[in-house]
């Protein structure tokens, strides 16, 4: 069920923001991979000319190539659009992201995108505001517990994401490593976030915190799948 409301908000993001032409940020994650699948097939079947996809991760650019579409990176083109999951979306479209463990790839392909992000999720995605999932943020090895400590005096309780935890797979017990090689500290907020501009400068202020989960001013654009039917926010 979660599975069709994740591919019906895919779907429609592609129908409605993708368009021949296009240079597309292709996001990482269950919902972004339906989206991925997508495209690729509405290339096969003729509808969609000119694509080219810019991957968010390793894992997304495999996808992308068994579904067909050509692969370039920022370095030739910017794209037009990024289309990518998040896993929470508040009313003002910021959201937090990365707990599929991509988020430093993926902010930086949605920040190139010349008409900005399209987050894509099902209904259980959309809160009043952020906080009730831990925030992940992309943090160097290089000194990490003391990253870690850093972060937890802004008020949170960060923890090491290791590898076997959520959807990473590998070695039980390892630190993640994200494709870019860092680690990520899952980042529990007990009250919530109230601000997540200003959350996001503060700990943009901590020398190993390379990048948070928390995309704000991105987006432009959900499109969140329920059982009744599909909202898109603008
Ligand atoms: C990866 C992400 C994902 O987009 C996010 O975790 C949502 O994943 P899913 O669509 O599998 O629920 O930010 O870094």
């Amino acid at each position: 069920m979660t599975e069709d409301l994740k591919r019906a908000a895919a779907e429609k993001a592609v129908e409605e923001y993708v368009e021949s032409g296009d240079v597309v940020g292709l996001g990482t994650g269950s919902t972004a991979s339906h989206a991925v699948r997508r495209i690729g097939q509405l290339i096969a079947a003729g509808e969609l000319h000119g694509i080219r996809g810019v991957p968010t991760s390793a894992r997304t650019a495999a996808l992308a190539r068994e579904a067909g579409i050509p692969l370039v990176d920022l370095a030739d083109s910017r794209p037009a659009v990024t289309i990518d999951g998040a896993d929470e979306i508040a009313p003002d479209l910021s959201v937090v992201k990365g707990l599929g463990g991509a988020l430093l790839r993926e902010k930086i392909v949605a920040h190139a995108s010349l008409r900005g992000l399209v987050v894509v999720a099902d209904g259980s995605k959309s809160v009043g505001s952020l906080g009730g999932v831990p925030l992940p943020v992309e943090v160097e090895p290089f000194g990490y517990e003391a990253t870690l400590a850093a972060l937890a005096s802004l008020g949170c309780e960060p923890t090491l994401r290791l590898e076997g935890q959520g959807s990473q797979t590998g070695d039980p017990g390892r630190p993640y490593v994200t494709d870019g090689g860092h680690y990520t500290a899952d980042c529990l907020f007990p009250d919530g976030i109230a601000e997540p501009g200003a959350l996001e400068t503060e700990i943009k202020r901590i020398p190993g915190a390379l990048e948070t989960g928390l995309f704000v001013g991105l987006a432009h654009a959900a499109v969140v799948a329920r059982a009744d039917g599909i909202e898109i926010m603008e």
